[in-house]
């Protein structure tokens, strides 16, 4: 597998092109399943997750046609409306497959995800929801097999929000005969970018990006031509990556609107961050200052971005704190960064990060895809030559991210596994 190669002590300074939502762009692919024709997605990211979702497109029966940024989607002569172990294992997103078939096909068999490295993250809420639009559910041999004749439109109120889950039972709604509505949704921006497709589609909905969402379902939708939103998450990790090298970045396409909380705790941190136009400058003065964070559901600080803000809290002046409220296993990123001269305690899902801490250049590995950006922010400000192995886990959510980053200065570089 291949590594990225940093040596350490580069100030950022430059322009950095936001690509497209990973977390947007992978719902509305699975929403192509809901129409025949062909649909056109544009401001795809070139990543890892894309490609699985094709490779499980294909597999349903669809013609995918990827040429980054722009995929294409064309309804095939038949589908088979099964999405089998071997691709879910490999992104737990491909659930969201499942509303879609059960609603336009009545059936739907697709791999349970199982836990992964962040936590066990059940989908019973997905689940629940298809039960309730009317869909009967049964558990045979590691998969979920849902039929169903007609979705019927109902009222379905989540137990948390739930992002994908949101998103699933938004799709199988637009489908469903009348209206449904969910109540205590997630209110990601990512939500929301579904909701303006599926309205594309011909269905109806209403709040989405808030917490009551309502839709009304449609006999048949139409395809769709759809640039995704920014990536909120890739343009949140630029701007720790210039703010820990005390850089001075400007990041092009970088929703400013979407990033809310994470912009507010840079600014605490003693971040500058402005807007020019269409795009947003970073800049780090001086010393940084400690924070006290914790992760909740939008507009709450984001989870996919606690990692990267501790390798700031480790550099700033003082004692930060750090709640992960979301997963109950996402602190994988500390004892590698311990490894690098962090001094960081950790107590349940309760961090204490004391800094200044002088980072030192390490091997280091990550087992899930935000740890490992954290450890590249790391290796940016590290003395000497960090190796972030497994980039594999980088390259499902980051486009080219060390030729993005030595655009702007860094030395980093992408060493090949000469044993593949
Ligand atoms: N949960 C349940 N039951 C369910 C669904 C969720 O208990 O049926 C729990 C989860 O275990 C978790 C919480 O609810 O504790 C929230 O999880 P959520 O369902 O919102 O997460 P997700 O939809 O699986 C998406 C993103 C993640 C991101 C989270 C939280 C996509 C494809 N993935 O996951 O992104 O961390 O929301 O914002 O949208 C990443 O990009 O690195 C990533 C992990």
């Amino acid at each position: 597998m291949d590594s990225i190669r940093i040596i350490g002590g580069k100030r950022l300074s430059g322009n950095i092109k936001v690509s497209g939502a990973k977390n947007a762009a992978l719902p509305i692919l699975c929403a192509t399943l809901l129409s025949d024709g062909e649909s056109l997605l544009r401001n795809v990211p070139k990543l890892r997750d894309i490609e699985t979702t094709s490779a499980l497109l294909r597999f349903l029966g669809r013609n995918v046609d990827v040429a980054a940024p722009e995929v294409k989607v064309h309804a095939g002569a038949q589908v088979r409306p099964e999405a089998p172990y071997e691709l879910v294992k490999q992104m737990r997103a491909s659930v969201m497959v499942l509303g879609p078939l059960v609603a336009r096909f009545g059936k739907a068999k697709v791999s349970l995800p199982g836990g992964c490295q962040i936590g066990s993250r059940p989908v019973d809420q997905h689940l629940m929801g298809l039960e309730k639009l009317g869909a009967t559910i049964t558990l045979e041999r590691g998969y979920v097999i849902a039929t169903a004749p007609r979705l019927r439109g109902c009222e379905i109120v989540f137990d948390m929000p739930t992002v994908t889950g949101t998103e699933n039972l938004m799709m199988a709604a637009a489908l469903a005969k009348g209206r449904t509505t969910l109540v205590n949704s997630a209110k990601e921006p990512e939500v929301e970018e579904l909701g303006r497709v599926l309205n594309k589609m011909g269905a109806r909905v209403t709040g989405a990006g808030t917490d009551v969402i309502e839709i009304e379902g449609r006999d048949e939708l139409a395809p769709f031509d759809h640039a995704i939103i920014a990536d909120r998450i890739e343009a949140g990790t630029y701007m720790v990556a210039a703010a820990a090298t005390g850089g001075d970045v400007l990041l092009e396409n970088a929703p400013l609107e979407d990033l809310g909380s994470t912009v507010a705790a840079l600014k605490k941190m003693g971040v500058e961050i402005s807007r020019e136009g269409n795009a947003v400058r970073i800049r780090r003065p001086g010393a940084l200052q400690p924070i006290d964070l914790s992760t909740e559901p939008h507009p709450g600080f984001p989870t996919d971005m606690q990692a990267q803000m501790m390798v700031l809290s480790c550099i700033a002046e003082g004692t930060s704190t750090i709640l992960e409220n979301i997963f109950e296993n996402r602190f994988m990123h500390v004892p590698e960064l311990v490894r690098m001269g962090a001094d960081i305690h950790t107590e349940g899902n309760h961090a204490t990060v004391k800094g200044p801490a002088k980072l030192q250049g390490a091997n280091v590995m990550a087992t899930d895809l935000r740890a490992s950006a954290s450890l590249v922010i790391a290796g940016l400000v590290a003395e000497g030559e960090t190796n972030v192995l497994r980039v594999y886990h980088l390259d499902r959510g980051y486009e080219h991210m060390e030729e993005k980053l030595s655009a702007v200065g860094a030395n980093a570089v992408r060493v090949q596994d000469q044993h593949g």
